[in-house]
């Protein structure tokens, strides 16, 4: 099983004073995962930026362990129960549909059966869905020790991926940011993503078109200003180089997420991107 250790928190025990022989006295030095979004939500909501109602819940180990019973062809034990309820209780919280997360990610391109919760009937099948997914992202996995509630945004969506789930396309965009000061922006979506996604699969969308509305257009955007706004306050909130991600609402730009900026995926051939 990969994955299993990365928690949130990574403990490394350092042994200090064994050469000195000073004895076994062992220090913990904790590092943070800065782009869990248990770091960074709470700073950014305590700033005053618009972010979706947002609802944190700790997984224990066993009920982690509890889901890889699926993964093994075996039934569930019941001990990842409470954790389930723990989440449908604050999913009564913030209301169905809601949006179900990791502290990592939502695993949205498979959107109606993973981050897209319609019913507390959803949850058990849709965690596992993100947890698998998780555990098959990168070398190692994605930890899934923090998992995030969160209300259901009021989106225009331009189209949908068949594709990804039925995942809707809204206009979003992605900037970089050191400290206050704004780096680079870019569309969130790259033309071969909503290509992939299959947009205008169904419909007669073309998906030229819509990839230009979702960023060329911005030009003409009478408040992107804000966007930019935005970006800078989240940047001085947290300090530091960071990627966020703001997508356009019925009730204006919301930031849904951030990374480290070195640890998040950066628009092709931009020269900032490194
Ligand atoms: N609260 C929300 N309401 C509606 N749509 C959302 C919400 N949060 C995220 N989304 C949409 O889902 C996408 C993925 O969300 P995000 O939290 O960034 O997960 P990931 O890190 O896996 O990309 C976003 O790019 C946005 O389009
Ligand atoms: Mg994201």
């Amino acid at each position: 099983m990969r994955g299993r250790y990365a928690v949130h928190v990574v403990v490394f025990l350092k042994k200090t004073g064994l050469d000195r022989g000073e004895g076994k006295k062992k220090e913990e030095i904790k590092m943070i995962d800065k782009t869990c979004l248990s770091y960074w939500f709470p700073k950014i909501e305590a700033a005053g930026l618009p972010v979706p109602e947002t609802r944190i819940v700790n997984m224990p180990n066993e009920a982690y362990e509890d889901v890889f019973n699926i993964f093994d062809g075996k039934p569930m034990t019941g001990k990842a129960e409470p954790f389930f309820d723990e989440i449908k209780a604050a999913a009564d919280i913030i209301g169905y549909p809601c949006f179900l997360r990791t502290g990592q990610t939502s695993a949205k391109h498979g959107w109606d059966e993973t981050c897209f919760l319609e019913s507390s009937e959803q949850v058990p099948q849709h965690m596992v869905a993100i947890v698998e997914y998780s555990e098959m992202t990168g070398l190692v996995g994605l930890p899934c020790d923090i998992w995030a509630v969160r209300k259901l945004l009021p989106v225009n969506p331009f189209a949908i991926c068949p594709g990804y789930g039925n995942m809707p396309i809204c206009r979003e965009f992605r900037l970089f940011v050191d400290g206050g000061v704004v780096r680079c922006w870019h569309p969130y979506w790259p033309l071969k993503a909503l290509m992939n996604g299959g947009v205008g699969r169904i419909t007669d969308d073309d998906v030229g078109s819509i990839f230009d509305r979702l960023s060329k257009e911005v030009v003409l955007l009478p408040d992107k200003d804000r966007l930019f706004y935005l970006a800078s306050k989240a940047g001085l909130a947290l300090g530091g180089s960071w990627s966020v991600d703001i997508l356009e609402t019925e009730e204006g730009w919301y930031l849904t997420d951030m990374a480290e900026a070195d640890k998040s995926y950066h628009w092709e051939g931009c020269e900032l991107g490194g």
